[in-house]
Order: structure tokens, then sequence, then C-alpha cells
């Protein structure tokens, strides 16, 4: 009996839990023709909350409407690959390079000012692409772009698919079919949390910073119960509701935990030839996937910050599992309130702390307290 469950990065789970709204979202936008918010859609979270897998999603919902899509993951030549796929996937027509700038005012221009040529030509380059390829499309379907770990991405390479993109929506406005008629783009990125600061801090980025956003948190406990029981069923096991849902609870909805309880129960069954997963089974399962669970999603979170940041969650250690005060912060670094307030926002925009009660912060990562605490 082959195990369902896929504590796997990227791997699309046996049952997305709890994201359908998103998914809708999206779909509305594809629907609701040219101009509609959710054809660009940023998707945030920290690891391990499922970012992959809802872009692959998404790309499904539009190859099930009959787009075409593009994935990526951002690195040095991103650009140059989408132009590459798009023009591989039919017959090469191409056309004259269009000029830079075709006065369309307010956009290139304006929004190019302080990206160097090299960005400007890709963006035409990548343009010329999707036009020609969105021309062999049916009419009122499209291109969807997805871009995972946008974080990383240059942000030139950020601003020639923005910028192209613009272009292309802007051209289709100048043909005068009606707007679900005109064949269209949606671009979906996902990002560790931190890209909304980048965001936010560079101009260039206007229309990206335009995008649905969405965050990605944990998903509701008793979703995860009863996709326990759907799961283990589905596939020729069982499982009662009470095991499941203690199952359920030690993963506090984080996604990817979700799937190492479920692999190692289900292995622990399985090493007893039992078709039943039973309370001894959950019990190995839990301990299986937090010993492992640390490694894969604490530490990386970690060392993505910077040494303030890492500084400061250290110095909530000695409290946890209870929260901290800033004032104890402030004492045990050594640093002012304002350091404190300014790495407090900071270290919440990413997801790593919430505030508890007044004055005072805990983590938000599960399981991170005792992942720091066994570190120090
Ligand atoms: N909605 C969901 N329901 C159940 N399992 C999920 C869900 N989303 C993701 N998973 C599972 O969680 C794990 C992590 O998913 P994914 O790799 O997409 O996360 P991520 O946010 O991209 O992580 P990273 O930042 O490390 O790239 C995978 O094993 C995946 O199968
Ligand atoms: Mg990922």
């Amino acid at each position: 009996m082959v195990n369902p469950f896929k504590p796997t990065a990227g791997k699309m789970p046996p049952v997305l839990i709890g994201r359908q709204d998103i998914v809708d979202d999206f779909a509305e936008g594809l629907d609701n023709g040219a101009g509609a918010p959710g054809r660009l859609m940023l998707v945030s979270g920290q690891r391990g909350l499922g970012k992959t897998v809802m872009l692959t999603e998404l790309a499904r919902t539009a190859i099930a409407r009959g787009w075409e899509a593009y994935a990526e993951t951002a690195s040095a030549g991103m650009t140059d690959r989408l132009i590459a796929a798009l023009d591989s996937a039919g017959p090469r027509v191409r056309h004259a390079t269009i000029a830079p700038a075709i006065g369309i005012p307010g956009i290139a221009n304006v929004q190019l000012g302080s990206v160097d040529v090299a960005a400007s030509n890709t963006a035409l380059d990548l343009r010329r692409a999707i036009e020609s390829r969105l021309k062999k499309l049916p009419k009122g379907k499209g291109i969807l772009f997805t871009v995972d770990e946008a974080q990383a991405a240059k942000i030139d390479e950020l601003v020639a698919i923005a910028t192209a993109l613009q272009h292309v929506t802007v051209d289709q406005d100048l043909t005068d079919e009606r707007d679900e008629e005109k064949r269209g783009v949606a671009f979906a990125f996902a990002a560790l949390p931190s890209i909304v600061d980048e965001l936010a801090s560079n101009e260039v980025l206007t229309f990206l910073r335009r995008a649905t956003y969405r965050e990605l948190g944990n998903v509701a406990v008793p979703d995860v119960r009863n996709a326990f029981v759907e799961t283990i069923t589905a596939q020729g096991k069982s499982i009662s509701r009470e095991n499941a849902e203690t199952a359920a609870r030690a993963t506090i909805g984080n996604p990817y935990l979700v799937q190492l309880v479920g692999y190692y129960m289900w292995q622990a069954a399985q090493a007893r030839h039992s078709d039943a997963i039973e309370a001894q089974d959950v019990e190995y399962g839990i301990a299986d996937a937090l010993s492992q669970f640390p490694e894969a999603v604490c530490a990386p979170s970690y060392r993505s910050l910077s040494p303030a940041q890492q500084h400061f969650l250290r110095a909530m250690a000695p409290d946890y599992p209870s929260a901290t005060t800033l004032s104890d912060i402030a004492e045990r670094t050594g640093k002012s309130m304002s350091w404190v307030g300014k790495y407090r926002m900071s270290l919440e925009r990413v997801m790593m702390i919430r505030a508890a009660d007044w004055g005072m912060v805990e983590y938000a990562q599960p399981y991170f307290g005792e992942w720091i605490r066994s570190r120090m």
C-alpha cells in the first residue's frame, strides 16, 4: 500500500486543505475577463506553508480553463527562459522588435525610469514573445506565468516581467474586441513574506504592488482532521475520528507538518502490517514528524534572517513557552527600545513573531521555541 502523504517540498498533497478561497478568487479573475483583479496575484508565507503547491494549483486551474501556463523559479536568466519557452511552444513567428515606449503615456517612460537598458530590452523581447504566442490562442484565453521564490529574483527581472505584462494588457485594450474575448495574461508569484518590504520600497514595482495579496497561514485543525480521515480511507486504511483529531492537533495546521505526521503514522501502522492506524501509530507518527520538522522548517527560516533579527529571537528564548516583554528584550540584547521596536515590526512582518499580551511578543512559527532553545 502506497503511503499517500507527501512530506516533500513542492509536492502536491493528497488533499489541498483550506485554500479553496484563493483558487476561487484566481478562477474568477480568469473568468471575468481582462482587467479582473485575481489575474495578478502574490502569494506569500513562511517556509512550508504551501506556496509552491499553491502555484501549481493555480496553473492547473488555468489549464483546465484552456489557458497556457508557464512556471519559473526565480533565478538568473528567468526572463530569457520564459521567452525561449514561449517561442518554442508553437511555430516560430518572430515579429519585428517593437520600438520602446511607443507613445503609451505613463507606462514605459515613467515606470522604466530607473531601470537599465538591458532590462527594458528583455521586457520588449518578452512582450513580443507573449504577444505572438497569444495570437495562436483561442479568443478569451490567455497565458499564466507563475514565478516561485520571487523574493530571490533580481529586481530587474521582475520589472521586465511586470513591464511586459502591462504592455500586453494595454495592447489587448487597443484591439476592438470585447473584454471577454480579449486574450489575456495572468501572473501569480510566490515569495517569502520579506518581499512585501521589497515591493514597498522599490519605485518601479508599482504594478506588482497592485497584486491581489494572499498570505498563507496555517490551515484549520478540523479541516486537517477531516483530510486525514479522507486520505487514509481512500487509500485503504482506517483511522478513528478521535485518533485523527489527536494527529491533527499536533500539526497546529501547518501544511508541511500535516504531511509529515500523516506520513509517519501511516508508516507506523504499515510496519505492524495493520490496516488500522491506532493510537500508538499516531503517537509514533507525531514523534517522528516533530523530530524532522525543526531542521526542515525552523532552521532555514532562522538562517534567512538578519543578524539583528536573530539576536532579537534569541532574546525571547528564555521565556518560551511564555511570551516575552519588549523591555526584557531591550535588557537582554543591550539595545534601545527603538531598536526593539524596529525589529519587532520587521519580525512581525515576516511572520516570525506575533503580539501576545500588551507589550509582549511570542514566536509565531510552530515548534520554533523548542528548536531555538535546543541550540542555545
Ligand atoms: N493546503 C495544503 N494542504 C495539505 N498539505 C499541503 C498544503 N499545502 C502544502 N502542503 C504540503 O506542505 C509541504 C510544503 O508545501 P510547499 O513546498 O508548497 O511549501 P512552500 O511554502 O513552497 O515551502 P518553501 O518556502 O520551503 O518553498 C508539502 O509537503 C505539501 O505537500
Ligand atoms: Mg516552495
